[in-house]
């Protein structure tokens, strides 16, 4: 109980591709950034972020009496949605350029930090668009510094190399990676996510969860994501509940977003495979379908398949969501309805077919995560052969509940 020793008050600093600020208190240390920025003479920068949020954690004030005090200009971008799309990260990137911004500080959770790093990359390439930057007609090498403010405890996204923003012309939702837009200095700080919703709550810890059960199970894993992903997994189910029952609780929140930021550090090594795979085409076709929900409806079946193939790993990483498996091939259906009983108790009983998708979807849905090149790579990295029928199972199985027993 390791815990118990750690002065949740104490803002520790934690390297990885990025220099992150963590702790209750770490939003102060924006004016340490601000200085640095200075230093790198960069004195105008250009905010990207989400409508409220960004004001209402109460992030905003320290930051935005650092820049001044620092005298650093800024423009604000706040059109960013959930599922954020090019054509957002092009207008954000026009702002930027005609201000002459360089540097993007983006607050917010995945959403506003994602945008905030494809357009710290455009930036750079003024005569590319979003929508190239996502087909990959280009690769860039170069970006704008990102300041991440990390306002939710899912995505991971402060701490690694990743962005995924939605093309709304096809209906996709692609991912990059690219090492220069590992964000320069990040803050985590558990005080400015009290203000998400329960819901939010549960669907971003629901992603870092996948994050990590993916991570563990590539055919990538190393022992450092084994260490992570067990981890990310004890402490996500041992303070969910408490951050659901009390928002404001600032313990439950530090191992919330602590637990993130590892999965985020996880995935970023190994990458992730069928249920990012197969979600992004879900709130790719359904903006409005929350990432942590659909890769909620679809894991249970995705344990069932893959458990076999990762026996000995899954019952260890899953030792704290589901106690009595042994690491034996045939507890895959035991593994997946223990799966979806914990998210049944926590409440997240929705399945495809409540979400308004219909078995015609299938097909489309399938031939997305072929066509879309981020995504047929994860395929690559899944720990049994990804082949069409596999994924076209694993979407036919998420229509409904696994357990008849919790059927509707
Ligand atoms: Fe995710």
């Amino acid at each position: 109980m390791w815990e118990k020793g750690i002065n949740i008050n104490e803002v520790k600093e934690i390297r990885t591709g990025s220099r992150i600020y963590f702790g209750v208190g770490a939003i102060n240390k924006i004016n340490d950034i601000a200085q640095e920025l200075t230093a790198k003479n960069i004195n105008k920068v250009l905010v990207v972020s989400g409508k409220r949020s960004y004001k209402l954690s109460g992030a905003w004030d320290p930051i935005e009496k650092a820049l001044n005090q620092n005298n650093i200009e800024f423009k604000i971008y706040d059109n960013i949605t959930p599922n954020p799309t090019t054509h957002q990260v092009d207008e954000a990137t026009e702002l930027g350029l005609d201000f002459g911004a360089q540097a993007v500080i983006a607050i917010g959770g995945g959403s506003p930090i994602d945008a905030g790093k494809s357009v710290a990359i455009l930036l750079k390439y003024p005569n590319n668009n979003a929508r190239e930057l996502y087909e990959n007609t280009f690769m860039p090498d170069k970006a704008v510094p990102v300041i991440a403010i990390n306002l939710t405890h899912g995505t991971g996204t402060e701490a690694d190399r990743f962005a995924v923003v939605s093309i709304p012309e096809t209906e996709t939702k692609p991912a990059i990676g690219y090492d220069c837009i590992y964000p320069l200095f990040s803050i985590n700080d558990p005080a400015t996510a009290t203000k998400l919703p329960a819901s939010q709550t549960i669907y971003v810890t629901l992603d870092a969860l996948n994050h990590v059960i993916e991570s563990c199970t590539t055919n990538t894993a190393s022992p450092l994501a084994m260490s992570l992903s067990k981890e990310a997994v004890r402490l996500i189910v041992k303070y969910l509940p408490d951050s659901i029952q009390d928002p404001e609780d600032l313990t439950a929140r530090y191992y919330l977003m602590y637990a993130a930021m590892i999965a985020g550090i996880s995935f970023d090594s190994t990458g992730l495979h069928f249920t990012h795979a197969l979600e992004h085409p879900l709130s790719g076709l359904k903006p409005e379908l929350a990432h942590g929900l659909g890769l909620a409806m679809l894991l249970p079946s995705v344990i069932k398949k893959v458990y076999a193939s990762k026996a000995d790993i899954l019952s260890d990483v899953l030792e704290p969501l589901i106690p009595d498996l042994q690491g034996n091939p045939d507890e895959a259906e035991k593994a997946a309805i223990g799966i979806e009983n914990w998210l049944f108790n926590l409440g997240i009983r929705s399945k495809l077919a409540d979400e308004g998708f219909n078995e015609a979807d299938i097909e489309t849905l399938t031939r997305q995560v072929f066509d879309t090149g981020s995504l047929a790579g994860l395929l690559r990295l899944a720990p049994i052969p990804a082949d069409e029928n596999t994924i076209k199972e694993i979407y036919k199985e998420s229509f409904t509940p696994l357990s008849a027993v919790h059927s509707k």
